[in-house]
């Protein structure tokens, strides 16, 4: 009897431990949480994982910092919620920083938690997803705080390209704290309540006497479409959390495995005669390739990343026979398409990201050239355009490159050319594989003949005629064997299914070295 009583005191112990864990920051700090648009850590994993799937570790684990009162406060779970759950049934490792435990400040324990977590993710080979919401390094704890980050970075790194790492922010993330989100793979923010800087508003007057907003400074907005740190952008939390759900669907647990396949009754020999017409007769007349994609893809449904920075260039996931693949494609309707810095950076993360995790490739082409000018020469068009050369060499998944349209000069070869790697290369009857449009190439080379004739203007039309007749087709590279086949494009999906379906195989053996000295 005695011991029946002791054991229920014990499960009593536990019960009131968890339920002072679970309560948070208070009552208060809930509602003024809620009262800014904003859920709770665990409001937030209860939305992210299946139900009753979470299962939490080290909830008891509490500061050992004795400075400025903390060893007298209460900080449940020392400001992260940290464990285990499953997203559509897949393993995932989850923490979540509680913003209304002391602002969700990461101190000694909160990092050891954070560090825990990763490890846990790394060694299962499961993705490892951070919600973010905290006021940075916890200033009670100094030093503590600092390693506490170092840990957390070097996670990050050590496990980038053998797990998927996602980062939420739904909240601030200032200082150094910015670093473990733009060391994961893929950033997620909310238009409203979410800010990343490095050095906050008040700093910035102080040093510059410049005035700006949180929002303004490091808001959802600019980071996804000014400085490209972020890579979707939600309306609230709710919407941020679903984006990782779907997000993750499209890549395997680790670099050992494969995306798991989609459902789809859509069939792979789909003919699409309205794919004759996307493109305009006329190289000059923008389109929006994403019309292309939606008639290749699976149900039409493209999954884009980086929506709202550097629009030339469109990057994103999609099916193909239920097939997971990474898309990148020049975007006709922004600035013709033209290959500029920030364009090339966004791809070449992008087809890393899909190198690292067995994605296959899929290049869509119709580029006129790199862009001129000071401004991107300055900013190294060189050193961030060769970046693009380099992963398509590296990247040894299955690459298939379909020429729509132009396909000009270094910027032909940056797109995942033959000779860049590409295992098959299509082309629409409408491709124009030459080294220049016909118009800057006749102006070249019959510049003195043109310049001396009678009719200077009869000429040049002409000249440009002959060079587009001779090269503005797609038949000279294909008889050289650079593009290996002009398609109707009607048949673009079941093309590309075959070829998926026959490179399932490919094996790439890199040759050995450490690891390549990417141009940064
Ligand atoms: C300790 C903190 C804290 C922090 C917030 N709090 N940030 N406690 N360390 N870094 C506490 C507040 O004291 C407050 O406690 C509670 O969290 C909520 O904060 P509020 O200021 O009331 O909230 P809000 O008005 O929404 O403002 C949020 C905020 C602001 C913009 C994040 O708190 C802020 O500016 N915090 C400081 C940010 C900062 O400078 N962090 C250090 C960055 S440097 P009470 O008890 O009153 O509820 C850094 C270096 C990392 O992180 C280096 C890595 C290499």
């Amino acid at each position: 009897m005695e011991e029946i009583d002791a054991g229920q005191k014990r499960r009593l112990e536990l019960e009131a431990k968890s339920a002072a864990v679970r309560k948070l920051g208070g009552e208060q700090k809930i509602e003024a949480q809620h009262a800014k648009g904003k859920l709770t850590a665990r409001e937030r994993i209860d939305l992210l994982v299946d139900k009753g799937s979470f299962v939490e570790y080290d909830q008891f684990m509490k500061t050992r910092s004795v400075y400025y009162g903390l060893d007298k406060m209460e900080l449940p779970a020392d400001g992260v919620v940290t464990g285990v759950g499953r997203i559509a049934g897949r393993k995932v490792a989850v923490y979540a920083q509680d913003f209304t435990v002391l602002g969700g400040s990461l101190g000694e324990v909160h990092a050891l938690k954070i560090a825990r977590t990763q490890d846990l993710a790394l060694q299962s080979g499961i993705p490892c997803i951070a919600m973010l919401d905290s006021g940075g390094a916890r200033i009670q704890e100094g030093i503590d705080s600092l390693d506490g980050y170092g840990r957390i970075f070097f996670r990050n790194s050590r496990s980038s390209g053998v797990i998927p790492q996602i980062s939420i922010i739904l909240g601030p993330t200032a200082g150094g704290a910015v670093y473990s989100p733009a060391l994961t793979d893929f950033v997620i923010m909310t238009r409203k309540s979410s800010t990343m800087y490095i050095t906050g508003p008040a700093v910035v007057k102080d040093v510059l006497s410049e005035e700006v907003s949180h929002e303004q400074l490091g808001g959802g907005l600019v980071h996804n479409q000014r400085s490209g740190v972020a890579h979707f952008l939600a309306g609230d939390d709710e919407a941020a959390i679903a984006t990782a759900q779907e997000l993750l669907s499209f890549m395997p647990q680790n670099y050992r495995e494969e995306a798991p396949p989609g459902l789809s009754k859509d069939p792979v020999d789909r003919e699409d005669i309205s794919l004759r017409d996307v493109i305009p007769a006329d190289a000059n007349k923008p389109y929006d390739v994403k019309d292309i994609i939606a008639r290749i893809v699976d149900d039409g449904n493209f999954f884009e990343v980086h929506r709202l920075y550097a629009q030339n260039m469109v990057v994103g996931f999609a099916r193909i026979g239920g097939r997971s693949i990474g898309i990148i494609a020049n975007q006709a309707k922004f600035m013709a398409g033209v290959l500029d810095i920030n364009a090339s950076d966004k791809a070449s993360r992008f087809i890393r990201f899909c190198d690292c995790f067995n994605i296959p490739l899929l290049t869509l082409v119709d580029v006129p050239g790199y862009m001129p000018g000071t401004a991107q020469e300055y900013g190294g068009i060189i050193r961030h355009g060769a970046k693009l050369l380099y992963v398509y060499s590296e990247a040894t998944v299955p690459k298939v490159t379909v020429i729509l349209r132009k396909a000009y000069g270094g910027a032909y070869v940056g797109m995942c050319s033959k000779y860049l790697g590409a295992d098959m290369v299509l082309a629409y009857p409408s491709a124009e594989v030459a080294v220049m449009g016909a118009s800057g190439a006749a102006e070249i080379v019959f510049a003195r003949e043109i310049k001396s004739a009678d009719d200077p203007t009869a000429l040049r039309a002409q000249r440009i005629q002959e060079y587009k007749e001779q090269f503005s087709n797609p038949y000279r590279a294909a008889e050289r064997g650079s593009v290996d086949d002009v398609i109707d494009p009607k048949d673009t999906r079941y093309r590309l299914a075959r070829i998926f379906d026959v490179l399932d195989t490919k094996r790439d053996p890199f040759p050995g070295k450490k690891h390549g000295n990417i141009p940064l």
